[in-house]
């Protein structure tokens, strides 16, 4: 299908897996030449993203945040190298309208086409050359979002090695949880931090999941249960704002304990297989969180480790981290054929060959 050589131009990613609608150009180095999310504040109302709004905000967006990096980046599709775009896993209309929009490009103006891997995107991104981050294979990655919570070495392009996962709720959905049982909005995250500030984290002594566990899985469904029960001993509607902020604090410090216990479990779990790995990456938008990156932090130096967090937007859902996976596959030879079908479900483990 390729009309020029792979490298010798920029790659255009998309990211429709969710509830951004993102587009970015890199050029053959990894230079960001343009790049733009549009979040879907649609969602609000519901308290979380529903599926059918976003695949439609994503088919009413794309185009146009498409036409915006190109013209940031001052080039034309036929100037492109390669178009790489999330083809999974993730939520299905949207990797429809990402995927079906990316091979449209791509047939239109013979170039080829990357079925990216969400998950592996967040895990290559650390190998972008603007972050100066020392990134070589292997690593270890920590994502931690709304909808993922894994421990990953990352051994290669197309070689990922799932240590550890959550066996219940994601990290985020504790926290968006968590935030809707004390009366906040959503995303929840934030605001749970943001009350946390006011409040003791020793108020509440709540269950540390897994803590001391062989392994890395995770677990908080039994944390957000012991915050609930909590808050129902409170009646309905009067829950002081201090109490509030003292289990929001508490409930952060038990997130940020039993993270940095699964970590611990996971530099060893690498270890054993890489001696010689040294650094740690944290990807997903729970890495906005200030404690959990403390702790974090903490761990790696306990442990002779290096920390690495990448920019705020560059660790949540973005088109950047699509495009540099796209180039780092596109290096290597490799191309997806257009019948690549979008697949909700994409484990790390069946990106090898
Ligand atoms: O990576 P992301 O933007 O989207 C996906 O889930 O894919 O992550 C969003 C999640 C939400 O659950 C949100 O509550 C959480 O990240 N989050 C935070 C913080 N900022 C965002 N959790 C804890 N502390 C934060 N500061
Ligand atoms: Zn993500």
């Amino acid at each position: 299908m390729q009309d020029s050589p792979a490298e010798s131009g920029p790659i255009l990613g998309i990211e429709t897996s969710c509830d951004d609608t993102a587009a970015a150009v890199l050029d053959a180095q990894g230079r960001v030449l343009a790049e733009a999310v549009s979040s879907q504040m649609a969602h609000l109302p519901f308290g979380g993203v529903v599926p059918e709004i976003a695949a439609r905000a994503h088919l009413a967006l794309l185009p146009d945040v498409v036409a915006r990096v190109m013209a940031e980046a001052g080039i034309s599709f036929a100037d492109l190298a390669a178009v790489a775009a999330t083809t999974g896993p993730g939520l299905i209309g949207g990797l429809i309208v990402g995927s079906g929009f990316g091979k449209g490009v791509a047939i239109a103006h013979r170039k080829p086409f990357l079925a990216i891997n969400h998950l592996e995107a967040h895990a290559l991104t650390a190998r972008l050359p603007a972050l100066g981050l020392g990134a070589e294979f292997p690593y270890l990655l920590l994502l931690v979002s709304g909808g993922h919570c894994q421990c990953i070495a990352v051994e290669g392009v197309g070689r990922h090695t799932r240590l550890g996962g959550t066996i219940d709720d994601a990290a985020g959905e504790a926290f968006d949880k968590v935030a809707k049982l004390l009366g906040l909005g959503w995303p929840g995250g934030p605001a749970v931090e943001r009350m946390a500030k006011d409040g003791n984290p020793t108020a509440y002594r709540f269950p540390r999941p897994l803590q001391g566990r062989p392994g890395c899985d995770f677990s908080f469904s039994g944390l957000k249960t012991a915050v609930a029960t909590v808050i129902a001993a409170f009646p309905q509607g009067a829950l002081p704002y201090q109490a509030a902020a003292d289990i929001a604090a508490s409930f952060q410090a038990a997130v940020a304990d039993s993270l940095a216990d699964r970590a611990t479990h996971a530099i060893a779990m690498l270890r054993e297989t890489h001696p010689q790995a040294d650094l740690m990456v944290v990807a997903g938008g729970v890495a906005a969180n200030q404690t959990l990156r403390s702790a974090l932090q903490a761990v790696c130096d306990t442990h002779g480790m290096r920390f690495a967090a990448p920019p705020l937007r560059l660790c949540t859902d973005n088109a950047v981290m699509v495009a540099w996976a796209g180039l780092e596959r596109l290096r290597l030879g490799s191309e997806d054929g257009l019948a690549t079908a979008p697949r909700p479900r994409w484990p790390l483990a069946e990106l090898a060959p």
